[in-house]
């Protein structure tokens, strides 16, 4: 029996897609109602927020989990990467409201302390700070885009993936700052001590995860 963690939300489609073209069962998985472990054959589900996927595998929870190389990041834990599934496809960016676009067209130092509304925090602060900027972060859980027309920041710090949500409260992508996909990630111990178990499946999610990466 392997144990797989998947992110729950708009990620769960991908990756119940690419499981299923590389012949893993799914069929459960796809009505999972309010179950969280789902079994299926010689697997074992867990489905976990996305911010949680990665603690899921590090901890020996999960052998191997898909999960979003933002919350990977963000996350800062020791995993092994298998592969790059070239799914669940968007990008990390700054957005806001025109006046702060303005404000990143000047010089570096107009960012200076920038109020930055973000669930990514510790990657929102890298970034910036690779630009040698100190900002103030409002650590949000989610609907990041509510903050700046509450006067809470003057930007965001979060993924995009059709724009949708910004262009539905008024704000724009100000700069791109790194492309996000599905990752297939282990624990360290669990590479070791399950490589075999867990090679198959590695290999059929890796046959079959560039292949059909359309979005
Ligand atoms: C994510 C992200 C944005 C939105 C972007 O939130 O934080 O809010 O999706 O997607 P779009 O560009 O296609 O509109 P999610 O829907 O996962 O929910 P959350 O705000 O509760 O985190």
């Amino acid at each position: 029996m392997l144990t797989f963690a998947l992110p729950t939300g708009r990620s769960v489609y991908d990756c119940i897609e690419l499981l299923d073209q590389a012949g893993l069962p799914v069929e459960k998985l796809k009505k999972p109602g309010r179950n969280l472990v789902i079994e299926e054959g010689n697997f074992r589900y867990l489905l976990a927020k996305p911010m949680d996927v990665p603690a899921m595998v590090h901890y020996g929870a999960a052998d191997l989990a898909l999960a979003g190389s933002d919350v990977i990041e963000e996350s800062g834990v020791a995993l092994a990467e298998l592969l790059d599934t070239q799914r669940g496809k968007c990008t990390m960016a700054i957005a806001g409201p025109p006046e702060a676009a303005l404000k990143f067209n000047g010089h570096i130092s107009r960012l200076m302390g920038l109020r930055v509304a973000t669930k990514y925090v510790n990657v929102a602060a890298k970034t910036f700070a690779s630009w040698g900027v100190q900002i103030k972060i409002l650590k949000l859980n989610g609907s990041v885009e509510l903050a700046p027309a509450l006067k809470l920041c003057d930007c965001i710090f979060d993924i995009v993936q059709t724009g949708n949500t910004l262009r539905a409260n008024g704000l724009s992508v100000i700069k791109e700052t790194a492309p996000v996909s599905l990752r297939l990630v282990a624990g360290v111990g669990a590479v070791q001590t399950r490589w075999n178990a867990m090679f198959g499946v590695v290999e059929a999610i890796g046959g079959c995860a560039v292949r059909g990466a359309g979005n």
